[in-house]
């Protein structure tokens, strides 16, 4: 298939499970500021710690967006609101999504990750006019030597409870497609970054212990290798993959851009000395080696050539502009800093919703 001009799907009636996440958010803000986008958002999410409905608070009031506060494991939930919103398109963001936490609690994984997927397709299962994406990592493709890429063809070899966790889950889903004739397409992308993601990640924690005067853990020698996406790109390819992907296939998402862990940091600080006008070598006497973590993955790569040829994405935003728009967007949001590092938003969450019903 080559790049066509017309939409091959219209989606306008979506379901996002994990919209209150960091690519959920950048999904949901990317589409309802679109003005070529008529549709409606239903934002499916159980607003656990990674989930925070501020990184939508500027569409609480608009008709276009629903917020439902709910889990993916809960099926006739799912069910009633699927036939209740007319749902037409599913996009299945919601996850665990930390591979240091995975590390420390595996099994939170295999619920949300594996068991919620499965309870989702199930109660997609009696729904066949629905399309259903599936938001998935280059993690699942295992580790890379100094040489070569992730193809979509590439054998799974997940090594981490996470990359194991989104594996299970893109197998059910070709599974449950397979089987039950459900129409879906799968999406692995490479290592986001950008606005309001929460700062466990690389990025955020040491962009926010640099403001802090905090060390900058680097793990084992700083030597493994990522590919770094802005979020928005991310975005933007889902969306290509949503109106013109092929039902039952799968497509790689990177964006071109590897880089040690230590080189994106010295990046990081450059940009970040810039705008506060603090020195380089005050953060870079912050960078602290601490022990790696358990089976670190050393190398991931994406060839991200199908998505490029055949739907005609390519990621817009170099890795300097990216950055530089990360950096001032959380130096221009201190509440919402404010809010994530105290854990604030929480409580703000339970006043909110505690007495709402999952859907
Ligand atoms: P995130 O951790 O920021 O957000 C996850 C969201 O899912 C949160 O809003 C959370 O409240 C919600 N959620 C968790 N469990 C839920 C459940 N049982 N029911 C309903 N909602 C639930 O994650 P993210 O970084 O935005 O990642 C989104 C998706 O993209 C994930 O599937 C992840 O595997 C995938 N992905 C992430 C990256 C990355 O670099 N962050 C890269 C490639 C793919
Ligand atoms: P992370 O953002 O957790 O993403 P992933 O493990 O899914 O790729 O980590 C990115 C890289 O940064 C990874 O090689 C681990 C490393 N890392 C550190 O060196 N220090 C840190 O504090 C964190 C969170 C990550």
């Amino acid at each position: 298939m080559t790049a066509s001009s017309s939409a091959l799907r219209h989606p306008e009636r979506l379901l996002v499970t994990g919209g209150c996440g960091f690519i959920g958010s950048a999904f949901i803000q990317q589409r309802l500021a679109d003005p070529g986008f008529a549709g409606r958002i239903v934002n499916l999410d159980a607003l656990t710690y990674a989930g925070n409905p501020a990184n939508l608070s500027q569409y609480a009031e608009d008709p276009r967006y629903r917020l439902v506060v709910g889990n993916i494991e809960d099926q006739s939930g799912v069910h009633k609101l699927l036939v209740d919103e007319r749902i037409d398109t599913l996009v299945h963001f919601a996850a665990e999504s930390h591979v240091d936490r995975s590390i420390l609690g595996p099994l939170d994984f295999v619920r949300t990750n594996v068991l919620g997927t499965a309870t989702l397709l199930e109660a997609v299962r009696s729904q066949p006019q629905l399309h259903f994406h599936h938001v998935s990592t280059d993690e699942v493709f295992g580790s890379l030597a100094s040489t070569g890429a992730f193809r979509e063809d590439t054998p799974y070899d997940p090594r981490s409870p996470y990359s194991a966790s989104k594996a299970a889950s893109d197998h059910l889903v070709r599974a449950w497609a397979h089987t039950y004739g459900l129409s879906v397409t799968v999406s692995n992308c490479s290592n986001n970054y950008g606005p309001r993601q929460f700062p466990e990640k690389l990025l955020p924690l040491m962009l926010l212990n640099m403001l802090s005067g905090k060390p900058l853990p680097v793990y084992g020698d700083g030597l493994n290798i990522r590919d770094w996406l802005y979020v928005d790109d991310h975005a933007e390819a889902i969306w290509r993959v949503l109106t013109h992907g092929v039902a039952g296939e799968t497509y790689n998402i990177g964006g071109r851009a590897e880089l040690t862990n230590l080189e994106l940091l010295r990046r990081l600080i450059a940009v970040t000395a810039e705008q506060t006008g603090r020195s380089k070598s005050e953060f870079e006497a912050l960078m602290t080696f601490v022990p790696d973590r358990a089976g670190h993955d050393r190398r991931y790569a994406i060839d991200c050539g199908r998505i490029e040829r055949e739907l005609g994405w390519a990621p817009r935003f170099t890795l300097e502009s990216g950055l530089a728009l990360t950096v001032a967007w959380y130096l221009s949001h201190p509440e919402w800093v404010a809010g994530v590092l105290s854990g604030s938003y929480r409580d703000w969450v339970k006043l909110q919703y505690s007495d709402k019903s999952p859907t």
